[in-house]
């Protein structure tokens, strides 16, 4: 009985070194404990389709935040998340400028609107940028007729959500940086800054 065990496992264990050795390469031989070859990958906000997370919605290993949840340090972009309407475009006209007009933001809104503005506005807020001229994009609006027909508040709902040919900038730019450059197009424009001005937000 005793010789038949030892042979018993003395078979086991040549029958294992066999197919340990026809592993390689990709393949990893007969797999004795297939959780330790195939890791059950945690992804926070979606899940493998083979592997759902069986108690979360959608399968997801992390819990959706709570509708309206607001990201650390974002608290500013709560205040302006409206969807693009027309009475939303009005209601904007309430929005004011919150930042000081101080050398630094104007420096900074200069800085940001020669980044992404000046292609169609052009460096002096005439409207006449490079792509204006080159005749591929239609006239763009002076700052100097348009900003006085709007207000701050309006100028910050247009950059952000774009206006018919303008496209929208709420990804590019943080609230602060639009308010820093609606204090520099007025002071490039000349126009009045129309509830431009600081007040307590
Ligand atoms: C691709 C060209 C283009 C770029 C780039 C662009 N604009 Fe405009 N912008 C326009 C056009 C065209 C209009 C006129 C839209 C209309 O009233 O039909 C306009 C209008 C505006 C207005 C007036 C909005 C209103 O409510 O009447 C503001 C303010 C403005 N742009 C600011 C900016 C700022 C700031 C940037 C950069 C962050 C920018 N634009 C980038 C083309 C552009």
């Amino acid at each position: 009985m005793k010789k038949l065990v030892y042979t018993l496992l003395g078979l086991a264990g040549l029958a294992s070194l066999i197919t340990a050795c026809s592993a390689g390469g990709d393949n990893p031989g007969i797999e004795y404990a297939p959780n330790m070859y195939h890791s059950f990958a945690y992804e926070p906000l979606s899940q493998l389709a083979e592997e759902p997370n069986t108690i979360n919605p959608h399968g997801m290993n992390m819990r959706e935040p709570v509708k309206g949840t607001i990201a650390r340090g974002q608290l500013d972009y709560a205040n302006y998340n409206v969807v693009k309407s027309n009475d939303n475009y009005e209601a904007a006209s309430a929005w004011k400028n919150p930042l000081p007009k101080s050398a630094y933001n104007l420096a900074e809104g200069e800085r940001l609107y020669n980044i992404n503005c000046t292609p169609c506005h052009a460096e002096d807020g005439k409207g006449e940028g490079t792509i204006v001229k080159d005749g591929k994009y239609p006239r763009v609006p002076a700052y100097s007729d348009r900003l006085p027909t709007i207000n701050a508040g309006k100028a910050f709902y247009s950059i952000t959500h774009g206006k018919n040919l303008m496209g929208a900038y709420g990804t590019v730019l943080s609230p602060t940086q639009r308010w820093q450059v609606i204090h520099y197009i007025y002071e490039l424009s000349g126009a009045a800054p129309v509830q431009a001005e600081t007040t307590t937000n």
